[in-house]
């Protein structure tokens, strides 16, 4: 399989008004296009740090990040918002959906920012398909926490990503709804033969991934 990520002695402390924390400890990691990883540990250990380090939202302290044999950790910040919009989609806990668009506008505009022909269509079968159906032009605020999740994680998807970034997407959600929100992750990560990174507290969950990557104060044990 051929390696698409890969963590090299990552580093990363933040500073605050009068101490530096150390976050991350020296991680070495190597995930393969279309591989499930799940992120587990303790509240606390570093998974957001790790997922953010990832997604080019925070700057290792040292080490380096590989993404598809380009040394992305010397990018600067528009080659990563470059590479985030192609090529990465990030599924948070929270939705941050833009209220006053519905959720139809919501995934296809991410498309028409992309100057992608036929957003509109394009969306509406992918919510379609994520059983969204008769829900295409309701407001964020009409629609269920799940649902909500669902377009959200539409909207990161659309664009086809080679990584998906998952930090506890279902978090907020019964069981029932949680099932359903990873497994459309399973499937859609499947079909595109895209890599997951899922933090996830849910044991039974992570023992669904291809690995388990377990934190522990900032290393990987
Ligand atoms: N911007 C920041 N400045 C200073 N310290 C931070 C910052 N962000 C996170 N931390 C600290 O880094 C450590 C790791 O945080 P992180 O959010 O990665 O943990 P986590 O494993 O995701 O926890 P949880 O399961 O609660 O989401 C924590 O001790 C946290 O207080
Ligand atoms: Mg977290």
């Amino acid at each position: 399989m051929k390696s698409l990520l890969e963590l090299q002695d990552i580093y990363l402390n933040y500073k605050t008004e009068n101490s530096l924390v150390e976050v991350i400890k020296g991680v070495n990691l190597k995930i393969n296009s279309g591989e499930n990883v799940a992120v587990v540990g303790k509240s606390g250990s570093g998974k957001t740090s790790l997922i953010m380090l990832i997604a080019g939202l925070e700057k290792a302290t040292s080490g380096k990040i590989i993404f598809e044999d380009q040394d992305i950790s010397a990018y600067s910040e528009d080659e990563l918002a470059d590479l985030r919009k192609r090529k990465i989609g990030i599924v948070f806990q929270s939705f941050y959906l833009i209220p006053n668009y519905t959720a139809l506008e919501n995934v296809s505009l991410v498309l028409e920012i992309n100057k992608i022909e036929n957003a509109q269509k394009k969306s509406a079968e992918l919510l379609e398909q994520f059983g969204l159906k008769d829900r295409l032009n309701h407001f964020p605020s009409q629609l269920s926490g799940g649902e909500q999740q669902r377009v959200a994680i539409a909207r990161s998807i659309i664009l086809s990503p080679k990584l998906i970034l998952a930090d506890e997407p279902s978090g907020n959600l019964d069981s029932e709804n949680s099932k359903l929100i990873i497994n459309l992750l399973f499937k859609y990560s499947k079909q595109n033969n895209s890599s997951l990174i899922l933090v996830t507290h849910d044991q039974s969950i992570a023992k669904e991934c291809d690995k388990i990557i377990e934190i522990k104060d900032g290393k990987i044990i």
